[in-house]
């Protein structure tokens, strides 16, 4: 492991019981506002992909547009944007998907990719891995190939990157809250 993991975890606040009861929100904002931690998550995930067959990067709205975006700059890579519904102009599809505090639907744009792409797939979080598992769908349904997820975080007892593995796609993160 190339990055400080206790430096990145002490720049992302926990609030708990938000957006609902029960819920410990793992707030990136404050990494966002940290360079230092910023740079250590970004430079980790271009070292681990610099090298690796990647054709495009998908990212999903919102927060993982911002990590995405800059490895994707980094790697010099297209990339491509997983939006909440509505917000993609165009010929679209979508997947509902339910997440830990309520649904949602998310969609890409038919022309987003080509068959034979081989995606990874960014996001900042999974906790259940409905968000990231609509992607896949989304992905697989333009006949592109997802190499990998990778998130920030994963937050392993809700089950989402264990059921993301199942379905024959690899996940890594850096961090992980139990
Ligand atoms: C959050 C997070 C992930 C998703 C993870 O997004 O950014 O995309 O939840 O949850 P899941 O694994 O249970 O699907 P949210 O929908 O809150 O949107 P935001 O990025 O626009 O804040
Ligand atoms: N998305 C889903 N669950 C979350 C959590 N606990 N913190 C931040 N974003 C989330």
């Amino acid at each position: 492991m190339s990055y400080d993991e206790l430096y990145i975890k002490s720049a992302i606040r926990s609030i708990a019981d938000w957006p609902e009861a029960g819920v410990i929100f793992r707030d990136v904002t404050t990494l966002f506002k940290d360079p230092k931690a910023m740079r250590m998550v970004c430079d980790a995930f271009v070292q681990r992909y610099m090298n690796q067959p990647i054709t495009h990067i998908a990212s999903i709205d919102a927060r993982g547009f911002i990590l995405g975006s800059v490895v994707a700059y980094q790697l010099n890579l297209p990339l491509i944007l997983i939006r909440k519904k509505g917000k993609l102009p165009g010929d679209t599809i979508s997947q509902d998907y339910s997440l830990e505090y309520g649904s949602a639907a998310i969609e890409i744009q038919t022309d987003a990719l080509e068959p034979g792409a081989k995606v990874l797939v960014f996001d900042d979080l999974i906790a259940t891995g409905g968000t990231v598992l609509a992607a896949i769908s989304l992905i697989r349904k333009l006949g592109a190939e997802v190499h990998e997820v990778a998130a920030l975080i994963d937050l392993p007892d809700l089950m989402g990157s264990q059921k993301i593995q199942d379905s024959n796609v690899p996940v890594y993160s850096l961090l992980a809250y139990e």
